[in-house]
């Protein structure tokens, strides 16, 4: 198994520093994200954010994304009292017993010194622009960040018309008895194992993926919608493919289609996520998914918490996409 390094380990100096700052946000990112993000955006000059942080995040956009689509921080600050939620609808419960957004501010200021913007979908989480990858009873078996086991090889919003540039991830609580990894495939590493042809007809659009089960199954709007066919990797590595739901339309597309997912698990890296972790990652070139392999403790699992966001370059881009009152989130 490849490890993932750390790109960047706040000492824990810098980590209570940081935590102090974002404790200072008086509003909520749940009941008004504007102010929030207007308020976190104060805090870019605040010298007790550290300029080791600001320059990181900032050197981090130069990078080429199809090479190293991976960025890994470390000991990130987080929420001192972490609540417990039940499974039935955790996603309520939080609204209600979570009032610190130390993490929510993590997420939040990573978005603004990365110079990115944070989306919501209206299908996922009544539009919330922070998700948590934490079990919900009725979608224990699905294919989704509310899942209890495996999670396939996928981009997020595979064939979704608004498909986040990253995915931004920070751990709030493990289960270390038993073993769940966050796995990950840089797509122009999987490249290297297929030949030319078979990369000639993946960059065909002859390929099917419905939209996702947590897309689907809470939004309602998405129904008797098709998703459009689709390329399944361009050239210059973007990937578009849910492991187990995109299909080939036609026999030859099908049999490439399964040798580039038997090449994503041969390229494979696996990480098991400790609180404070920050993974995140350029959607279109890392194909992700957890992989749980054992459980020793089902309760501990059920409680496993990470939050999310999802990024774009500019939320300008997809301004035909979202609710007239309120900006940034996709009716869909
Ligand atoms: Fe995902």
């Amino acid at each position: 198994m490849r490890e993932i390094k750390y790109d960047f380990v706040f000492t824990d100096a810098e980590r209570d520093a940081l935590r102090t700052v974002l404790t200072e946000v008086a509003t909520s990112p749940y009941t008004n994200m504007d102010a929030y993000i207007a308020d976190i955006e104060q805090l870019r000059t605040d010298t007790r954010l550290g300029s080791r942080f600001t320059d990181f995040c900032e050197m981090s956009m130069l990078r080429d994304f199809a090479k190293e689509p991976l960025v890994v921080i470390g000991n990130a600050p987080i929420d001192p009292e972490l609540p417990r939620f039940g499974s039935a609808d955790p996603v309520t419960e939080k609204h209600q017993l979570k009032t610190t957004f130390v993490a929510e501010g993590f997420l939040a200021a990573y978005a603004v010194l990365t110079g990115t913007e944070i989306i919501g979908h209206l299908s996922v989480n009544g539009g919330d622009f922070f998700h948590d990858i934490y079990p919900k009873e009725s979608m224990f078996d699905s294919q989704s960040q509310k899942t209890l086991g495996t999670l396939k090889f996928h981009r997020d919003f595979t064939n979704h018309f608004v498909c986040p540039d990253f995915v931004n991830t920070l751990t709030l609580r493990d289960t270390p008895t038993n073993e769940v990894y966050s796995t990950f495939t840089v797509t122009t590493e999987a490249m290297q194992e297929l030949s030319d042809k078979e990369l000639d007809i993946l960059a065909q659009p002859r390929f099917y993926t419905p939209f996702d089960d947590v897309s689907a199954a809470e939004g309602n709007l998405l129904h008797g919608r098709r998703a459009q066919d689709h390329v399944a990797l361009t050239h210059d590595g973007s990937a578009r493919v849910f492991e187990g739901r995109t299909q080939g339309l036609d026999e030859e597309a099908q049999q490439v289609l399964d040798r580039f997912v038997r090449a994503l698990h041969a390229r494979k890296q696996m990480r098991v996520s400790r609180p404070g972790d920050s993974v995140t990652f350029s959607n279109q070139h890392v194909i992700h998914g957890r992989e749980v392999h054992a459980i020793n403790d089902l309760e501990g699992l059920k409680q496993r918490w990470l939050l999310k966001t999802h990024n774009v370059y500019t939320r300008q881009a997809f301004e035909e996409f979202y609710l007239q009152d309120r900006y940034g989130v996709v009716n869909g």
